[in-house]
């Protein structure tokens, strides 16, 4: 197949990370036969820094050409003590989703065995957690309605039936392919717009009588995630609870420098890791980019190209295996290797499969 990627490194350690992702997805293209070809985007911080717009008009028609983006991350700290800044680097990813209709964000949580031992919970409690957050990303309060006074602020929570119906489509889509077993989250025990999404997903459930679904309110599934992460399959929420509960989940599998993601919907999709920019480590060769190089394992998912998502998960497991890891999972005693390092390694590793 033809691939066009639009390369979005972004802020901090993005471009480092973004590099690894592009050597892995040339690798692979190459292993495979695939012909690929790459346009570099400024987004974030830097493109605020070089032409005054996070997301510039340049960024987005890049995005339209492509097949697929891989993006990095943003982020830079010298805007977030600085409540009067007019632009924000965190502005350019919310006008990517608007932009691309990007309203369904895919983050996987899983747990790599070698890893559970730096999950803050206990191993008998995380092993073998797996399960797909599927996150709603262009509506709720995050682009509702905003009053941004002296006295009094609000930010909308607002939802419309065809917003709700078509994410927990995706949902169903997804727990069809898994253990067919859905949870819808939401708050309808206080919150109108929670309301309307227990009843559309109670409309459309019997649509999927193959999938169990269970419906569950955000405070209990913040707890529930903690105390019995495995009870998951595919979680489905809106945007704010989405955003705080992926956080969690991440966190609990003690590798969150290796989970990726994926925003679908209207437009080109976007595959991203779903840790940050890490400012503090910008430069040091001492990021994690197994993040994003998944993240490329889930753009060729995307296009139904499994084997070469296979091959990278492979590589990416047979370096963990093999303790050829950054400084933040190596063993104790182990060699140190660097962003590049690893990425080269796994490099080699699918060059020789
Ligand atoms: C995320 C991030 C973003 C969000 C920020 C950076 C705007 O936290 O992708 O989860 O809140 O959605
Ligand atoms: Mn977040």
């Amino acid at each position: 197949m033809n691939l066009k990627i639009a390369v979005l490194p972004g802020d901090g350690i993005g471009p480092e990370i973004s590099a690894q992702g592009v050597d892995v997805t040339t690798a692979i293209c190459e292993k495979f036969g695939h012909k690929v070809e790459y346009r570099y985007a400024l987004c974030g911080a830097d493109a605020i820094d070089k032409v005054g717009d996070p997301f510039p008009e340049d960024t987005y028609q890049t995005c339209l050409w492509a097949d697929a983006v891989l993006f990095s991350a943003v982020g830079d700290p010298k805007f977030d003590n600085n409540p009067a800044a007019k632009v924000r680097p965190e502005q350019g990813l919310l006008a990517m989703r608007k932009k691309l209709g990007l309203f369904a964000n895919i983050r996987p949580v899983e747990t790599f065995d070698c890893l559970v031992h730096m999950s803050p919970l206990r191993r008998e409690l995380v092993e073998g957690a797996d399960f797909v957050c599927i996150r709603e990303l262009t509506g709720g309060m995050y682009f509702g309605e905003k009053l941004e006074g002296d006295d009094r602020a609000y930010d909308t929570n607002a939802y419309t039936r065809t917003e709700v119906e078509r994410i927990l489509r995706v949902a169903y889509s997804y727990a069809r392919r898994r253990r067919k077993h859905l949870t819808v989250v939401d708050k309808a025990n206080v919150l109108a717009s929670s309301r309307l999404w227990r009843k559309v997903a109670q409309e459309i459930a019997p649509e999927y009588p193959d999938v169990e679904t269970d419906y569950m309110y955000v405070d209990n599934a913040a707890m529930r995630m903690i105390q019995d992460p495995r009870f998951f399959d595919v979680m489905v929420t809106e945007n704010t609870f989405g955003d705080i509960l992926t956080d969690e989940g991440s966190v609990i599998t003690g590798s969150m420098g290796l989970l990726p993601s994926a925003s679908t919907g209207e437009k080109t999709p976007v595959f991203e890791p779903i840790h940050g920019s890490w400012p503090q480590a910008q430069g040091k060769n001492i990021a994690n980019p197994l993040a994003q190089i998944l993240s490329a394992a889930m753009l060729f998912e995307y296009f139904d190209l499994m084997e070469e998502g296979a091959l990278i998960r492979k590589a990416v497991n047979a370096s963990l295996d093999a303790n050829v890891r950054t400084p933040e999972i190596q063993v104790p005693g182990g060699a140190v290797y660097g962003t590049r390092e690893v990425g080269e390694w796994i490099v080699d590793y699918i060059r020789k499969a």
